[in-house]
């Protein structure tokens, strides 16, 4: 048996399958994540954690926390987790590939539909008292079916994304390092250079990790390419984006929208000038929130923890230590 700690409340049946396996679990259920220090001192003598991207583990956790055998990301994304440092303390770190894309495309295409249509711009209008008549006029918006897309990212999620968009009718561009021609013999994609792919978008959606090569990889010169109609949207990570550039860029008119479910930081602070832009639509990182969808990614890190505290190899690493603890 050994001792496994679970930050946050989570979703569907993880938590027994833990315990069934005979597992001592502990859950943090306050509605805010473990502050750094609540976080070491619940890892006291733990061999496995189920960590969400509003934990940080690092050398120093790992270091204070030599009993610790796995950190299983309950997300696809795992910028949280420093993987070197997991390999030269010997710990196991672990995410949850090919579960949450079709959701969290979803949840892209609703955010572009939002906003080409302006559904929550003309629901916050509405409730302020700005429906005075029918306007011929009022929110006049870009349809779907003949617009250009713009993916940069082409993994599982933009590629989703990419397909959603291809059956409303739209063409969809994508850039990345290497070409994907499966995608273009399936879907029609097109692939271009990414100031090709600002200029000519109607929609840009961001679908890559958060990487020192992605970080801020759309700042002040890439948005001055974009058209003054286009609408940005982000479901991947804030630290991609310049936010303060897009603050600049907004306010100069380029791009025309943005819908963000992801901010850096998170939450982004209410003082902040994004919120008094009526053309940007934010939301609470919840692309992948659906009950079936968070709750098969408790139940994938789950596994992940299962496997390494049985001594085998996680099916989902995203680190390869030498010599496991
Ligand atoms: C959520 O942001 C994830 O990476 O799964």
């Amino acid at each position: 048996m050994a001792r496994v700690f679970i930050t946050r409340a989570i979703p569907g049946d993880a938590e027994k399958t833990l315990e069934a396996a005979g597992h001592d679990v502990t859950t943090w259920r306050g509605e805010l994540p473990p502050t750094p220090a609540e976080f070491l001192a619940a890892l006291e003598g733990v061999s496995g954690v189920m960590t969400m991207v509003t934990d940080r583990v690092d050398a120093s956790v790992l270091a204070a926390v030599p009993s610790l055998r796995v950190a299983a990301n309950m997300a696809v994304g795992y910028d949280n987790l420093d993987t070197a440092a997991g390999d030269a303390a010997g710990t196991w770190m672990t995410n949850t590939p090919g579960i949450l894309h079709r959701t969290t495309a979803e949840f892209a295409l609703a955010l572009i539909l939002s906003g080409t249509r302006g559904i929550a711009t003309s629901d916050r209008d509405t409730r302020a008292g700005g429906w005075k008549t029918w306007s011929p006029t009022a929110f006049l918006g870009t349809d779907l079916f003949s617009a250009t897309v713009g993916i940069i990212g082409p993994g599982e999620i933009g590629a989703e994304v990419a397909r959603l968009c291809r059956a409303f009718g739209a063409r969809v561009l994508y850039t990345s390092r290497s070409p994907k021609p499966d995608l273009e013999r399936e879907l029609g994609l097109e692939r271009v250079e990414l100031d090709d792919l600002l200029r000519e978008s109607d929609v840009v959606s961001l679908h890559v990790p958060r990487t020192a090569h992605t970080a801020k990889m759309l700042g002040a010169r890439e948005f001055a390419l974009m058209k003054e109609t286009s609408l940005l949207v982000n479901t991947a990570r804030g630290g991609v984006i310049d936010q303060d550039a897009l603050v600049e860029a907004l306010r100069a008119g380029r791009p025309g929208f943005a819908a963000l479910d992801v901010t850096d930081p998170e939450p982004l602070p209410l003082s902040h000038p994004l919120y008094s832009f009526p053309n940007v639509t934010i939301t609470p990182h919840i692309a992948s929130a659906s009950v079936a969808t968070r709750s098969r990614m408790a139940e994938c890190a789950a596994q992940n923890i299962l496997a390494a505290l049985r001594g085998d190899a996680p099916a989902n690493p995203v680190n390869r230590p030498p010599s496991p603890r």
